[in-house]
């Protein structure tokens, strides 16, 4: 058991708290997307902290997506917004986590009647009540990603109740999903949905499909998104078992 007490397991305390510091500098845009950060030996020697702790600090923030490095040339803040596949967030939150800001333009946000296929993706009855939500997603002025959100009635009775983010008209209702299915496709975006994203027809895309659900099985949302393939990178971690 000894052998395995590192000097960094006596401060976790540190190299916490340097990851959350590093992180708002990040939101605050005090380094901006493709600055670097400085070295590992003038942060240590400023801040006072062990190269180990540094190092671990910045270590973590590699894997959630907010830096990168890049052999022998050093830590820059991420370009590519970095999507961790696992964790059940919204585009809101992920924008806001990388200091950007999120924003959406609305072509559809009405109540209305299921269709067949909905109704069987969201195992509502025939005929039921659900808020159509069609926007484009944008961080400041650059637009990201289209989407098309159904919503039952139920759930969320008026489409007025989404200002910005779903996900938080669905949390003011309690009704934040707890679990999700996603599908990815890789697609070529044609001439309407490349219109809409600044992009040339013909540029790779990211089709995602998202059906999620609240802790009793009902289905709070189907989403169909089409996001830039050039900005976003979807990681997932794997295990065996
Ligand atoms: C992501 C998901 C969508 C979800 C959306 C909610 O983009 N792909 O399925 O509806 O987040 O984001 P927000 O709360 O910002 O509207």
């Amino acid at each position: 058991r000894r052998l395995c007490e590192s000097p960094q397991t006596r401060q976790p305390l540190a190299y916490l708290r340097l990851r959350r510091a590093i992180r708002t500098v990040v939101e605050h845009r005090d380094i901006e997307p493709g600055q670097a950060l400085p070295s590992e030996r003038d942060l240590s020697q400023a801040l006072g902290l062990s190269r180990v702790t540094v190092r671990k600090a910045i270590a973590g923030l590699v894997e959630e997506g907010l830096l990168t490095q890049r052999h022998g040339a050093g830590t820059f803040v991420a370009e590519r917004i970095v999507k961790p596949m696992s964790r059940l967030t919204s585009f809101t939150e992920d924008l806001r986590a990388r200091g950007l800001n999120p924003r959406s333009e609305f072509f559809e946000r009405g109540i209305g009647e299921v269709t067949p296929e909905e109704a069987m993706a969201m195992n509502l009855s025939p005929g039921a009540a659900v808020v159509r939500l069609h926007r484009v997603r944008y961080a400041g002025d650059e637009p990201l990603a289209i989407e098309r959100s159904v919503v039952p009635a139920s759930v969320l009775p008026d489409p007025m109740l989404v200002r910005d983010s779903l996900y938080e008209a669905l949390e003011r209702r309690n009704c934040r999903p707890r679990r999700a299915l996603q599908r990815l496709r890789a697609v070529s975006l044609g001439a309407q949905h490349a219109r809409l994203l600044h992009v040339a027809t013909g540029s790779a895309g990211l089709s995602i499909e998202r059906r999620s659900f609240l802790d009793d099985g009902r289905v709070v949302e189907f989403t169909s998104s089409w996001y830039r393939g050039d900005i976003y990178d979807f990681v997932a971690e794997l295990h065996t078992d």
